[in-house]
């Protein structure tokens, strides 16, 4: 007990000492989640997450480098310092409200469902789902969801990367795949032989920028920098760019 009251008063000495002025700051991504962060045929990492990090980074006046991290290892990165924030898609939910500390939403994207276009069940006549089998990505509110609402109905098929997935359902080891909606809009129905199979479902509240619960100093100039680019057209521009709707 003493030792620990021992190192936490050093942390605290330590944290006064070099308190954080941000002028650099960590930001990881998962990729390929096109058209949130995914790398261009140039091997450059792009995509609406990663413009809208750059120009927020500008805003801040702070130096930023862009960390590549899986996303089941997002949230245990950021608690161990591996990074600062996390610009990956996440969604807000209360789960992860307890952990991280989330900036105000910057975009919003529900869970679509895709299938090949010879699927013609309904995704949500849990009778006639039955035996079909759901990829998802690890640890998403997509997970989630199917966990909690099919789990006794369906296979369901966690995959670490979202690109897994996709490659899963062209070669028809999958039925269906639920994940978010512009990402499958954007590497599934772009492609010949598939179609949207379901209503897209509201999961969270809204997509956020996540950092360590203590950032507060972070978070207030996230938020700044965010609402500045909203105000002054840039986050539209940049939006534009990715997003067709
Ligand atoms: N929006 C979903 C969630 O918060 C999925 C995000 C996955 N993001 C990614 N870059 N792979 O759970």
């Amino acid at each position: 007990k003493l030792f620990v009251a021992a190192s936490c008063a050093l942390a605290m000495a330590a944290g006064t000492v070099q308190a954080k002025d941000w002028k650099e700051v960590r930001i990881a991504f998962d990729v390929p989640y096109a058209p949130f962060e995914y790398k261009d045929e140039n091997g450059e990492l792009t995509g609406f997450e990663v413009e809208l990090a750059e120009a927020m980074c500008e805003q801040m006046k702070a130096d930023c480098e862009f960390v590549i991290q899986a996303w089941d290892g997002m949230i245990p990165g950021l608690l161990a310092r591996k990074f600062d924030a996390i610009m990956s898609s996440m969604s807000i939910t209360p789960e992860r409200a307890e952990r991280v500390l989330f900036s105000e939403p910057y975009y919003n994207t529900p869970g679509g469902w895709f299938g090949r276009t010879d699927f013609n069940t309904d995704v949500t006549d849990m009778e006639a789902m039955k035996g079909k089998t759901v990829g998802v990505q690890r640890g998403t509110t997509m997970d989630t969801y199917v966990t909690e609402e099919m789990a006794d109905v369906v296979t369901i098929k966690r995959y670490t990367t979202a690109d897994d997935m996709v490659l899963d359902l062209e070669g028809q080891r999958l039925d269906v795949v639920f994940v978010d909606y512009p990402v499958g809009e954007q590497t599934i129905l772009s492609k010949e032989g598939f179609k949207e199979v379901g209503e897209p479902v509201k999961l969270g509240e809204g997509v956020g920028v996540a950092m360590r619960q203590r950032d507060k100093d972070l978070a207030g100039k996230v938020n700044a920098a965010l609402k500045k680019l909203k105000n002054d057209g840039t986050y539209d521009t940049i939006m534009q760019k990715y997003f067709s709707y």
